[in-house]
């Protein structure tokens, strides 16, 4: 018999090699090659052209373009990373940590959506029809009408969603389905993208909406190729920690809306619950304020939030530590070069530890004000004043540069009671803010004078 031929395929990219190379030819990526069975190309040849439709070139201002319909899920937080809904014939991709409640919020999202006229089916491929049962009763969802089926063959998932013709359907997970046609184990590079493409293809054609969900692999990337976030037309997140009780839902990719836009939700004993106003779920509870601790407005999506950003400086050895949870490592280390530089506060000889509360993750930098004072204010054992926040980017010399929407940020602190702020000069509001007294500065050791003058 001869020997059956392999081919290598990149993670990254997709792309193949008849060899192992340490570097992608296609992508140039390292240590992303992966054995799998070469496919013969007869069967191979002819498998998207049954859904290839021929179009004639037109001019695009003779196209008609609707504005797309949406679908609300009936979870206002899920539609809001949706963008407002599902869209007929959209494939959305969700991924996330084992057990973060990818599974519990598509399944309440079907339900509700089957309850207000629906057609929906769920394809579970990690759990039998009575376990998805199971969790439905514990969710409360009493006599739902969700379609279930349990089954891994994406053949036969195709045969179902043409059968049944479904307004949305959810594959649970797409690393568990296989192709025929493919004689890789499911999960493999291969198997996921054939399988994704077909769905999708599947999706556009029949104008069933598609959620698939998606592993995370150890790294945090969706394990699969790269380019199953291209064939989508929407990549959502999961994250936050599993010991908390919230999850943020943030959209990383949306055809048909805003990125960056994130859901709130908190895991309850029925299920993920949306929390529509979360401004203040990151705040931790302090009855008199202590060292270290320095709230910031963080603006993620359309609304603004405020997390407490907790630092730790404490006497080191002879190599201190610099750790920090929830923002960047290599900003803490700049802020601190900046800090000595500029404001002349060394903490070479110290462990700077820093903490963004509650498991969120701060990408942008406008925390950088709030991470410098929390470490001075720890630095010096003093506490800031009670009602205090701070935001604003800090750059290598020393300068405090404005975030965007500073107003809405002031207005969403002053609302929850803080009574006093230190914000970039470009960021000062032109009206005085009722209840709100704002320090404007230009400059990082001006910052640290304001503070200085207010303790
Ligand atoms: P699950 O939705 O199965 O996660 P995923 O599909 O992302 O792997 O995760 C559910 C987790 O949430 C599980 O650890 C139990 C918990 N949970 C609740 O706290 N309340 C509930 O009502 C349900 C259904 C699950
Ligand atoms: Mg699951």
């Amino acid at each position: 018999m001869a020997k059956e031929k392999t081919v290598f395929s990149c993670n990254e990219c997709g792309g193949t090699s008849p060899k192992w190379l340490g570097k992608c030819p296609h992508c140039n990526a390292w240590n992303t090659l992966i054995e799998s069975v070469a496919q013969s190309d007869a069967p191979a040849k002819n498998r998207f052209a049954s859904l290839a439709k021929t179009a004639e070139v037109a001019v695009l201002s003779d196209i008609e373009a609707s504005d797309v319909e949406r679908t609300p899920t009936g979870h206002e937080e899920l539609d809001r990373v949706l963008g407002g809904g599902m869209v007929e014939g959209g494939v959305v991709l969700i991924g996330g940590d084992p057990g973060i409640g990818k599974s519990t919020l598509l399944l309440q999202a079907l339900d509700s959506l089957q309850r207000s006229g629906k057609n929906t089916l769920y394809v579970t491929g990690e759990e039998s029809g009575a376990q998805v049962a199971l969790r439905s009763r514990r969710l409360g969802l009493d006599h739902s009408q969700v379609r279930v089926l349990a089954e891994i063959q994406l053949e036969k998932i195709l045969a179902t969603l043409e059968a049944h013709r479904p307004d949305v359907a959810v594959i649970d997970s797409i690393q568990t389905v296989y192709s025929e046609q493919l004689t890789s184990a499911p999960g493999s590079v291969a198997q996921v993208r054939e399988c994704a493409a077909h769905l999708t293809r599947a999706a556009k054609a029949s104008g069933t909406a598609i959620v698939l969900v998606g592993h995370v692999t150890k790294e945090g990337a969706l394990a699969g190729p790269r380019v199953l976030e291209h064939m989508v037309d929407t990549v959502l997140y999961f994250e936050g920690d599993t010991h908390s009780q919230f999850r943020l839902v943030r959209a990383i990719k949306n055809r048909f809306g805003a990125v960056n836009e994130i859901g709130v939700f908190a895991m309850t004993e029925k299920g993920l619950k949306g929390v529509s106003n979360p401004s203040a779920i990151f705040l931790s509870q302090h009855a008199e304020p202590v060292p270290g601790s320095c709230v910031m407005v963080t603006l993620e999506g359309t609304r603004p939030l405020l997390v407490e950003i907790q630092a730790l400086v404490d006497s080191g050895g002879p190599s201190p530590r610099r750790l920090s949870v929830g923002l960047d490592k290599d900003r803490l280390a700049m802020l601190l070069a900046v800090l000595h530089r500029h404001a002349g506060v060394a903490c070479m000889d110290q462990d700077v530890f820093i903490n963004a509360v509650g498991g969120v993750r701060i990408g942008e930098p406008a925390a950088d004000l709030a991470v410098m004072l929390s470490i001075t204010s720890s630095l010096r054992g003093k506490p800031l004043p009670k009602g205090f926040i701070a935001f604003g980017e800090v750059g290598l010399a020393g300068e405090v540069r404005p975030a965007p929407r500073g107003q809405e940020r002031l207005k969403e602190a002053a609302k929850l009671g803080f009574s006093v702020a230190v914000v970039p000069k470009a960021n000062a509001p032109k009206k005085p803010i009722e209840g709100m007294t704002i320090h404007a500065v230009d400059r990082v050791e001006e910052a640290m004078n304001v503070v200085r003058g207010l303790g």
